[in-house]
């Protein structure tokens, strides 16, 4: 027992032995590492800085780590415990405007020194070209879907008026907003606060006025739904809503989403959406408020406005069926896809020929609620890069597919939303999302920049 105890202790001197060198005069001392001291990095650009530190005397090869958290918890890709041989390191293909951070450890024979100090720094920021969106569209206008809440906060009105040529009334201009009531007399209450409100902001700032949306099952007022009247009764007052709103806004709004939404999810070809409208009023009620839009005013824009139009066949079918009525009646112009979609679907090329179907029947075209959702499978909590160039290679592809209409169909391309916290998207799906061209921030995003480079190719 003994005996193995004192061969232990010899193997442990031994050991202690090796990690020892001899000193000048000839005293073994413990040979430890030092840590490298680091520099401030050098030739910092775009995407790239150049890493470097002081030499360790002996000292040939150093590890060294990249990072975009000061803690590293994370590194970034290929600069983990890297081997450089050499005092410096340039470091490329990063993401401008961006911190990052690096250390070094010298290394020798298996062993490794502490870390050095950490060095912060930031890539440089992209001065691109100032630039705004109804600028790079010349032959379009830029719509954006506005509240009147909003319209007097500073940082919303300067990018509204910086960025933008057309404005929509998220819901302003909705019936429910409008329509307060029906009085004791059969004669409609109005409240035409919300829907002024828009309406001379546009004015003062010289923005085309898209009207959104005289009729929509989801935006009846309650005197509406519970209206007791005969079917001719109700007919009436719809007739005298759509020519009253139209009147009100004549020679200032210069276009109205007339009926939104009339058609059924997966509908075949000729299947109605179930609404207050359809059962009072019989199949032709579309027809009838664009003839009542149109009596009101005979030279503003009439759209038919619907989502999933551009992959639901079936949905398409029926809806083109209904404008082809419209125009042998020659009371429609144009018609809105909502272009509400996802970063991954629906693809360009059903999009281009689904707006191929408008352009076909010399209809303007309006790409009237874009947002694109990131989130859908609630899969993240943070919006990562990759997101956001998915969602900017969309964007690119709307813009481009509505780019390259032929002038003389184009009308707007309307965004609904500015940033993306103030997206229904969020509400309405319960679950985090970045649906927009601006972040919480009011910072552009990759998708706005998509949206400028599709118009730049
Ligand atoms: O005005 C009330 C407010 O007083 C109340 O405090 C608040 C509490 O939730 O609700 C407010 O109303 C909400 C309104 O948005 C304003 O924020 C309604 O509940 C909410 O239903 C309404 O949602 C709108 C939705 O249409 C229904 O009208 C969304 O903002 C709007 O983006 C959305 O837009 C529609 C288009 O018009 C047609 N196409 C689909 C698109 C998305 O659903």
């Amino acid at each position: 027992m003994k005996k193995k105890s004192i061969y232990i202790v010899i193997n442990i001197f031994l050991t202690f032995l090796a990690s020892c060198s001899t000193s000048s005069n000839g005293i073994q001392i413990l040979k430890e590492l030092s840590n490298p001291v680091a520099n401030d990095a050098m030739a910092v650009t775009l995407n790239s800085f150049n890493a470097s530190w002081q030499p360790v005397e002996g000292i040939n090869e150093y590890r060294l780590d990249v990072s975009s958290a000061s803690s590293f918890s994370t590194f970034i890709e290929g600069y983990e415990n890297t081997i450089v041989k050499d005092l410096q390191k340039t470091i490329s293909n990063l993401k401008s405007n961006t911190s990052y951070y690096y250390r070094v450890r010298a290394y020798l024979d298996g062993r490794i020194s502490s870390n050095s100090n950490t060095i912060k720094v930031t890539t440089d920021t992209e001065s691109l070209p100032e630039t705004a969106l109804k600028l790079e569209a010349t032959n379009f206008f830029v719509g954006i879907a506005v509240n009147p809440i909003r319209i007097g906060n500073t940082k919303y009105n300067e990018i509204y008026q910086r960025e933008f040529n057309s404005i929509t009334a998220e819901n302003a201009m909705k019936m429910r907003s409008i329509l307060k009531g029906i009085d004791s007399n059969g004669s409609l209450i109005y409240d035409w606060s919300q829907s002024d409100a828009i309406v001379d902001y546009a004015e003062a700032n010289d923005m085309n006025i898209h009207g959104h949306a005289l009729i929509w099952h989801r935006s009846i007022p309650d005197d509406l739904q519970n209206f007791n009247g005969t079917d001719e009764e109700f007919r009436a007052l719809i007739e005298t809503y759509i020519t009253d709103v139209v009147s009100r806004y004549k020679g200032k709004v210069d276009s109205w989403d007339v009926v939104n939404e009339a058609i059924a999810d997966n509908s075949t070809s000729t299947t109605f959406r179930q609404t207050l409208f359809l059962e009072r009023m019989g199949e032709d009620y579309i027809k009838k408020c664009f003839q009542y839009a149109r009596n009101a005013d005979a030279d503003v824009k009439l759209f038919y406005n619907d989502y999933n139009m551009t992959f639901d066949q079936d949905k398409q079918q029926a809806v083109f069926n209904v404008i082809d009525d419209l125009i042998l009646d020659n009371v429609i112009d144009g018609v809105g896809y909502q272009m509400h979609i996802n970063s991954d679907f629906p693809p360009k090329s059903s999009i281009q020929s689904a707006t191929e179907l408008i352009t076909q029947r010399g209809l303007l075209v309006h790409f009237s609620e874009l947002d694109v959702r990131t989130n859908q499978n609630n899969s993240f909590s943070q919006f990562t890069d990759t997101m956001a160039l998915r969602q900017k290679i969309k964007v690119k592809e709307v813009v481009s597919v509505y780019n390259d209409i032929p002038n003389a169909y184009k009308y707007a391309l309307t965004i609904w939303g500015l940033k993306d916290d103030d997206s229904w998207i969020i509400p309405e799906y319960g679950n985090m999302d970045w649906p927009l061209l601006f972040d919480n921030q009011f910072m552009k995003k990759e998708a706005y920049h998509g949206f400028v480079e599709a118009l730049n190719n």
